[in-house]
């Protein structure tokens, strides 16, 4: 069944836990989307799993569209939600809405996601008026990570606590179909989750969020920059990579691969003429 942001927002009245991972290449969506993951996120993380830079803001809209169909040609039945990266909508409604079309006309992109609270409400009403779906991210926005002065927990002490709230408010009433809560305490991503109508995801928020999201990379122990608190290893196929690929260094070297299964024939009477005229 193809999901929508009706059938995910369904999923929050009906309680049942909605399940996003990032992908950002055909092969892995496609793998996801067989086994029945709901939503894939095409995130702005793409910048450091994907093109090795240290952080997101470096990111452009060309990168994420070149991802995002990529990933549309791979799964059929999720919902493929793509970021917004820095820069293609903080800088005026006018740019959001251009960027947005961009994403969804040239990337196939069925919904988006950017960073900010109340600040990009005006954003993401003229998104969400020009009939593109939108989510919102609040807590940890790594793409404000100068001015946060690093990646740490966000709304821990009541001010901040209460202006997430907040933010989550605005957000849904700017028109926003669902809300990802980043790096926030656990029972405040509840609240949150509590008090909005629409969908929270988390990622670092605890299990009191209607659903959640990793990074694909994160959890398969793939990336080895910096791995976050909040990241479950569920198998560790960095270490099988490896290993494979030092067994294939080793077989070529020692000219075990390619073996008899591996190789093209071609008639013995044709090779000896062929050799007789070299
Ligand atoms: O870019 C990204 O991957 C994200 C994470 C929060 C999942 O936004």
């Amino acid at each position: 069944m193809k999901n929508t942001v009706i059938t995910i927002q369904k999923q929050k009245e009906n309680n049942n836990k909605i399940t996003m991972l990032t992908a950002y290449d055909y092969c892995t969506a496609k793998l996801m989307d067989d086994v029945g993951i709901d939503c894939i996120l095409v995130g702005d993380s793409l910048g450091m799993v994907m093109l090795g830079y240290d952080n997101t803001l470096p990111v452009t809209v060309d990168d994420m569209i070149h991802h995002t169909k990529a990933v549309t040609n791979g799964a059929s039945n999720a919902l493929i939600i793509a970021d917004m990266p820095f820069m293609s909508y903080q800088t005026s409604v006018h740019d959001a809405l251009i960027n947005a079309g961009r994403l969804v006309k040239e990337g196939n992109a069925e919904a988006l996601k950017l960073e900010g609270g109340k600040e990009v409400c005006p954003q993401v009403e003229a998104i969400a008026k020009a009939s593109i779906p939108v989510m919102g991210h609040i807590g940890l926005t790594p793409q404000s990570l100068h001015k946060l002065g690093g990646y740490s927990v966000q709304g821990k002490e009541y001010k901040t606590a209460k202006k997430l709230i907040e933010d989550a408010l605005a957000l849904e009433k700017a028109g926003a179909f669902a809300i990802l809560l980043e790096c926030v305490p656990s029972d405040l991503a509840e609240l949150i989750t509590k008090t909005v109508t629409v969908p929270t995801i988390g990622i670092g928020a605890g299990p009191g969020c209607d659903g959640q999201v990793l990074v694909y990379q994160d959890m398969l122990s793939i990336y080895d920059g910096f791995k976050p608190k909040f990241v479950k290893q569920y198998a560790k196929i960095g270490d099988m990579m490896k290993k494979a690929f030092v067994e294939y260094i080793n077989e070529v070297k020692s000219s075990g691969f390619p073996s008899d299964e591996h190789i093209f024939k071609i008639d013995k009477e044709i090779i000896d003429k062929l050799n007789e005229e070299m």
